[in-house]
């Protein structure tokens, strides 16, 4: 579904992402995983046209994107998160949502009650649809960001970090809505710190570190692999993530 070859980004003198290549089958949760500053959130920006770059080839569903602009892109059905969420402040959640469902719906009242069904699906309560935005907590405003993203109805989501900054009780929470959303028929690949969910989440890893993608494979490939370990994980997190992914069924 997804292939990207060879993908470098420069900022000035700094290669933030360098030959990176990736791939996502369709159906499948693949993670994306390595320190602060790796240059995930540039990738994914690339990927999605935000950010023109410098060398290599995107493709998605077997057409070559590259260069292509967001909104495009979107059109074909893929669509990411803001680590950093930004949605408008002023509207409420609903409206908020129903700016992903306008480009499916043309008329206000079908996009508005597309939007109260995205809502439903990632668990944004009835009560929380006619608040403004900014009075949401951070929970709530990754549940909107996804929600936002869904409403477009993408073909391949990209999530970057929704899972930071939430308690325990909220990633699992999180986590089962991610299931669901690939149960529904969406393939994702996401950006995760949260080691337990990329462990039980994830089919496939990929490892960035300094721009370069330094490692690939199964989650229990990766939590055995020296180099990731160095790198990122530390001896104690790669322990806590093979107890977790022994509870992945797909893994
Ligand atoms: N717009 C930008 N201009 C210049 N440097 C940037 C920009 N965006 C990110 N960087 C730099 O690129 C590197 C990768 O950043 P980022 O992709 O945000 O990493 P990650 O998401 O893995 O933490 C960092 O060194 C960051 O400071
Ligand atoms: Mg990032």
């Amino acid at each position: 579904m997804l292939k990207v070859t060879n993908l470098t980004k420069i900022f000035g003198g700094l290669r933030a992402v360098d030959q990176a290549s990736v791939e996502v089958a369709q159906g499948r949760i693949v993670a994306l995983i390595g320190p602060n500053g790796a240059g995930k959130t540039t990738l994914f920006a690339c990927i999605a046209g935000f950010l023109p770059i410098n060398q290599g080839r995107v493709e998605f569903m077997g057409q070559d994107i590259t260069g292509m602009k967001v909104h495009d892109i979107a059109r074909l059905g893929m669509v990411r998160t803001f680590q950093i969420t930004q949605p408008f402040a002023k509207l409420t959640v609903l409206e908020n949502i129903a700016v992903g469902s306008h480009q499916l719906h043309a008329r206000r009242a079908d996009a508005l009650a597309h939007a109260r069904t995205v809502a439903q699906q990632v668990g944004i309560s009835e009560s929380m649809l006619e608040q403004p935005a900014a009075e949401l907590t951070v929970a709530g405003r990754k549940r909107l960001e996804l929600a936002r993203a869904l409403a477009t109805e993408p073909k391949l989501l990209l999530l970057d970090e929704v899972m930071a900054g939430l308690n325990p009780q909220e990633i699992t929470e999180i986590i089962g809505i991610i299931r669901k959303i690939r149960e529904a028929g969406v393939t994702i690949l996401l950006i995760e710190h949260v080691m337990h969910a990329v462990m039980s989440l994830s089919e496939h890893i990929y490892v960035l570190s300094y721009g370069k993608i330094i490692a690939q494979g199964a989650p229990l490939e990766i939590v055995n692999n020296r180099d990731v370990v160095e790198a990122y994980l530390g001896r104690g997190a790669a322990e806590q993530m093979a107890m977790a992914s022994a509870e992945n069924p797909h893994a």
